[in-house]
């Protein structure tokens, strides 16, 4: 089976990427990360990707002003570095319908809860596990997910729990997430780049 290209979008730290990164050295799956790319320019994610030898990219506001001229600009490029797989891995930015489109059930992403709990507008990084923390939820965890035209709604493809203590702070929920989701995000690529995940009615079957 060939090996999937696989590109990495991201808007910070990279703690996602790097969990990429580390399984791809380890031939954890049959996929490439061709291509890294960032909204932000100070986002740490670019010179772990640089580090790596992995094309590096920020593509700015700036230059591409509208939600559709930016995503026209990461489909020619991903045009151009033969794309297979786009995972959005911490990256807090709008996705158009043109490249949902362009990509369907291409586009996996990383959300910090269990969804559909705190997914949605608003619900991104530390504001989800400080919402979390404020409803005394018991339980949380990490969902990876394909991106459909609605915000965390698309299919679910893994997701993993964790009780909550109640001594934890958000800051300590976000660390034992991350920790998940450096586990099932990886997962879901290998399953991906081994042409495992077939999509029906809005549910993701795993053909193991
Ligand atoms: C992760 O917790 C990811 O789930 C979250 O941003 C963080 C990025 O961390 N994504 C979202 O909230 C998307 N709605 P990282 O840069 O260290 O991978």
């Amino acid at each position: 089976m060939a090996k999937k290209k696989i590109a990495v979008l991201i808007s910070g730290g990279g703690s996602n990427l790097q969990s990429l990164i580390d399984r791809q050295q380890a031939g954890f799956f049959a996929g490439e990360i061709s291509l890294v790319i960032s909204n932000n320019k100070n986002a740490y994610g670019l010179i772990r990707a640089e580090q790596n030898k992995i094309p590096a990219l920020h593509i700015s506001k700036k230059d591409y002003p509208t939600n559709e001229l930016y995503d026209r600009k990461l489909i020619e490029l991903f045009a151009e570095y033969e794309i297979d797989l786009i995972v959005l891995a911490g990256y807090l930015r709008y996705v158009t319908p043109e490249l949902i489109a362009k990509y369907p059930n291409k586009i996996i992403n990383i959300h910090p809860s269990l969804l559909p709990a705190f997914g949605g507008q608003g619900f991104y990084g530390a504001k989800v596990h400080q919402a979390v923390y404020a409803r005394g939820a018991k339980v949380s965890g990490a969902t990876v997910h394909f991106v459909d035209e609605g915000q965390d709604t698309g299919p679910i493809i893994l997701q993993q729990a964790i009780n909550l203590d109640t001594k934890w702070q958000p800051e300590d929920i976000a660390e034992k997430v991350l920790r998940i989701e450096h586990q099932i995000l990886p997962l879901a690529v290998k399953y991906f780049c081994e042409d495992k995940l077939t999509v029906e009615n809005n549910r993701v079957y795993i053909d193991l």
